[in-house]
């Protein structure tokens, strides 16, 4: 049986492109294995909190150590790394805000970015500790990077990566719904989208 985190990013709700992206994608999963247990993780819901010295401090502080405050903090973040070390399958819906993620995802990877958790430094340097899983993230984009002249703003899809990448996570598929503000791609982009999606 599949365990399967939904990572849900857009402040947006019903015309949400990236929401509907990554649900095209968890219910392709299901069709493939379908006693898959699903998990959301709705960044909009229960935000994340930016983070502050009280935050750093906590993760840089052995946990005997830690003070009733640092104590919840510290849960609270091992409980969001706990999802992604349960699931074998993580989406992730990442639509382009300000050339980057939106700032739920930000916080969220404040909060998991973790040495000894998600990861860890031996003498080659930094070591992915959640292995074995499959990645796929949802982009969506007004614009397009994938190709053409704004390539070089593609941003989010390869910081995306990266951070699953410290994470030790590399077996990684993508799906783009861009230029979702050009008119003459933006009525179909969505749709081909979904169609072209595919689960190995
Ligand atoms: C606040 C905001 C900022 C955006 N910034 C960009 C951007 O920098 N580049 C881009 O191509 N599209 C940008 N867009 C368009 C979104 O990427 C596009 O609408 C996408 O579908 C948003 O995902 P969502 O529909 O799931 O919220 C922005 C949209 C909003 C609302």
């Amino acid at each position: 049986m599949k365990n399967i985190l939904h990572i849900i990013s857009s402040p947006r709700m019903e015309v949400s492109a990236s929401r509907k992206l990554g649900k095209a994608v968890v219910e392709k999963i299901q069709e493939k294995y379908p006693d898959a247990v699903v998990k959301e993780r709705d960044l909009t819901k229960n935000s994340v909190p930016i983070l502050e010295e009280i935050h750093v401090n906590t993760f840089f502080t052995p946990a005997e150590s830690h003070s009733p405050e640092q104590e919840e903090i510290n849960e609270y973040s091992t409980g969001l790394i706990s999802e992604l070390q349960e699931a074998d399958i993580i989406v992730i819906d990442s639509p382009m805000y300000n050339l980057s993620v939106p700032a739920s995802l930000r916080a969220y990877f404040d909060f998991t970015s973790r040495a000894g958790y998600t990861f860890k430094y031996d003498e080659n340097g930094p070591k992915g500790l959640l292995n074995n899983k499959k990645l796929y993230i949802a982009f969506t984009s007004g614009n397009i990077y994938s190709e053409g002249p704004y390539q070089v703003y593609d941003s989010n899809v390869p910081y995306v990566k990266n951070v699953f990448g410290l994470y030790g996570v590399s077996d990684v598929s993508v799906f783009r719904a861009e230029g979702l503000s050009i008119p003459g791609i933006q009525e179909t982009s969505l749709e081909k989208a979904i169609e072209a999606i595919t689960i190995d």
